[in-house]
């Protein structure tokens, strides 16, 4: 299965947002990974759609959006307006056929539909999705904040989605690092969101080219 780095542009320098989407795409990455936060299902702010604009205005990679909100059915058309290529919601912010809507309407707008699980949520929980979703996220910390430790149990979960479905996109987010990439990996994720870990390291190419390595 095709293995994707999506860098996360919340560890990036805001201050010049443009250039660092540019960074990601001339240093090797595949999709650039948007981390939406509304202060209520997560205990943090980050960023709405203008600047998710902007980013896909400043480079050629297709942007993956990550929301962690509560309504994000509200917002389907301004996803696809602002460039969104895919939206992940989280399976707990609606009841199940609302959230099966709301991931039909994002496939209806043209763009690639996820699911997202917090940490204490288990593999079942994406089963009833399936049929909707082009790929499942793990969450490997607690939503809300870069820069947090991998959590290891998480990797049984990986392993169970992964069983249910062999091609489905399996994302992993929080904590992936070149060592913990390639744990995850193992367990059977293929998508890779590095935010800390890509944007802050030393050399970002050399850092994606040895997170590559590992998740081979
Ligand atoms: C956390 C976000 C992540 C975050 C990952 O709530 O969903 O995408 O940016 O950051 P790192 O890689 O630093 O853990
Ligand atoms: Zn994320």
């Amino acid at each position: 299965m095709k293995k994707i780095i999506a860098p996360s542009i919340l560890a990036g320098d805001m201050g010049r947002l443009a250039a660092e989407c540019r960074r990601a795409e001339e240093t090797g990455a595949d999709i650039l990974h948007a981390d939406v936060m509304d202060g209520v299902y997560v205990p943090n702010i980050s960023f709405g759609f203008d600047v998710i604009a902007a980013m896909s205005g400043s480079c050629s990679l297709p942007i993956d959006v990550h929301m962690m909100t509560v309504c994000p059915q509200k917002y389907i058309k301004e996803l696809k307006d602002c460039g969104a290529a895919s939206v992940t919601i989280h399976h707990d912010i609606a009841p199940e056929d609302e959230v099966k809507a709301a991931l039909v309407a994002i496939k209806e707008a043209g763009m690639r539909s996820a699911i997202a699980l917090r940490p204490a949520f288990p593999a079942e929980d994406v089963f009833p999705f399936l049929p909707y979703i082009d790929m499942a996220l793990v969450m490997t910390v607690e939503p809300g904040f870069g820069g947090q430790s991998f959590m290891e149990d998480m990797l049984p979960k990986i392993a169970a989605i992964r069983e249910a479905s062999f091609d489905l996109d399996i994302e992993v987010d929080g904590g992936i690092n070149a060592a913990t990439g390639a744990k995850c990996a193992e367990a059977g994720a293929n998508v890779f969101v590095a935010g800390t870990s890509l944007f802050r390291a030393p050399d970002m190419k050399e850092a994606i080219k040895e997170l590559r390595k590992n998740i081979k």
